[in-house]
């Protein structure tokens, strides 16, 4: 039965990093505390000191193992000593290719590496540098999407691809409920990552705007209208609300550089100016005009209905698995 623990924790759900600090030690110990793995989010720059008092104030939340993402594409070596350093359970990685020498020297200091991948081909180049699990992510996601193929064809194809490995695959994008994990496992994955279902809940550092808007629209599109200057070639899943809707169309040429500033924020103790078309999520220190913000939304938005505290949703995702399993495909069934 698939639902059961990966990777030594207790079940196989998986809290995708969220970026830039959405998923901070409030949300992070819900999760692992819950039996789930819980993944805080490296800033974007160097920061190993905050690196360090992000995974020193989740220890005082929780004993359980946990994580930290980091995204290849900004500077992290610092970051990444601070992370190995701490010896936490898990280093998640994105958006770069993961060197054998990172997932040596990782294993030296104990942390499992899980890169997140968008393709077979980053699949089969991570499962050669020996990391211990692979996300695979699809283009049904939220936040930045890496690849083009949908789950139930990547999915399998990853499994095929490493399953003489024992590397356990899990599976990320639009997965918000039971049906979603036990359609993974059919699929062929251990665990699933969830990352928007965990954007609306109580502990996320998501501003409670973007929560309400998670709960009440249930559309999404694939676009690359924010944060084309900041980080180019990394096209995103939004929520449809109507000023992206305004802008969707939004000549090539146009970027957020030149853009007004409609807001204010503070990311990882950083105080930024948020220009008109950033790629910055609206967190709860973020000011000015937050319905005219990036909100990054996986397409099983649909299937939120409610913010509910971490805890709730990996107990319904588990136990909604283990019934659906149950009831509808087990062999004692008739
Ligand atoms: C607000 C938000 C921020 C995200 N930030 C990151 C990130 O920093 N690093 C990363 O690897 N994935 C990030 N993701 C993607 C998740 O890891 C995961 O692939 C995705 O959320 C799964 O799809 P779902 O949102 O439909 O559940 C982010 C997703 C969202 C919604």
């Amino acid at each position: 039965m698939g639902w059961r623990g990966i990777l030594g924790l207790e079940y196989g759900v998986v809290q995708g990093p969220l970026g830039p600090d959405i998923s901070g030690p409030e949300l992070v110990a819900a999760v692992s505390n819950a039996g789930g793995l819980g993944l805080l989010r490296a800033p974007d720059w160097e920061s190993p000191d905050h690196v360090r008092e992000l995974i020193r104030k989740t220890r005082t939340l929780t004993n359980k193992p946990f994580g930290v993402g980091v995204v290849l594409a900004f500077p992290h070596k610092e970051n990444l000593k601070a992370i190995l350093d701490e010896k936490v359970a898990f280093l998640q990685l994105s958006w770069g290719e993961c060197p054998e020498e990172l997932v040596l020297e990782a294993h030296r200091a104990g942390v499992k590496v899980v890169p997140q991948v968008g393709s077979l081909e980053e699949a089969e180049k991570a499962a050669h540098v020996g990391v211990d699990a692979i996300i695979v992510q699809g283009l049904e996601a939220g936040g930045h999407v890496l690849g083009q193929a949908g789950l139930v064809s990547l999915l399998p194809a990853v499994v095929d691809l490493v399953g003489g490995k024992d590397i356990p695959v899990i599976a990320a994008g639009g997965i918000a409920d039971e049906r979603g994990y036990v359609a993974a496992l059919a699929l062929g994955a251990q665990g699933v990552c969830l990352g928007t279902r965990f954007v609306a809940t109580e502990e996320s550092y998501a501003h409670p705007a973007y929560k309400r808007k998670l709960v009440e629209l249930g559309k999404t599109e694939y676009t690359d209208v924010f944060g084309r200057a900041r980080w180019p070639g990394a096209p995103q899943r939004v929520l449809k609300i109507p000023f992206f809707m305004d802008w969707r169309t939004l000549p090539n040429h146009e970027n957020e550089t030149n853009q007004p500033v409609i807001g204010r924020t503070t990311i990882h103790g950083m105080e930024k100016e948020i220009r008109r078309f950033a790629g910055t999520v609206p967190n709860v220190t973020t000011t000015g005009d937050i319905e005219s913000m990036a909100m990054y939304a996986g397409q099983g938005v649909g299937l939120i209905n409610e913010i509910l505290p971490a805890g709730e949703v990996i107990r319904r995702l588990v136990e909604g698995a283990q019934l659906l399993i149950h009831q509808q495909f087990s062999a004692e069934k008739s």
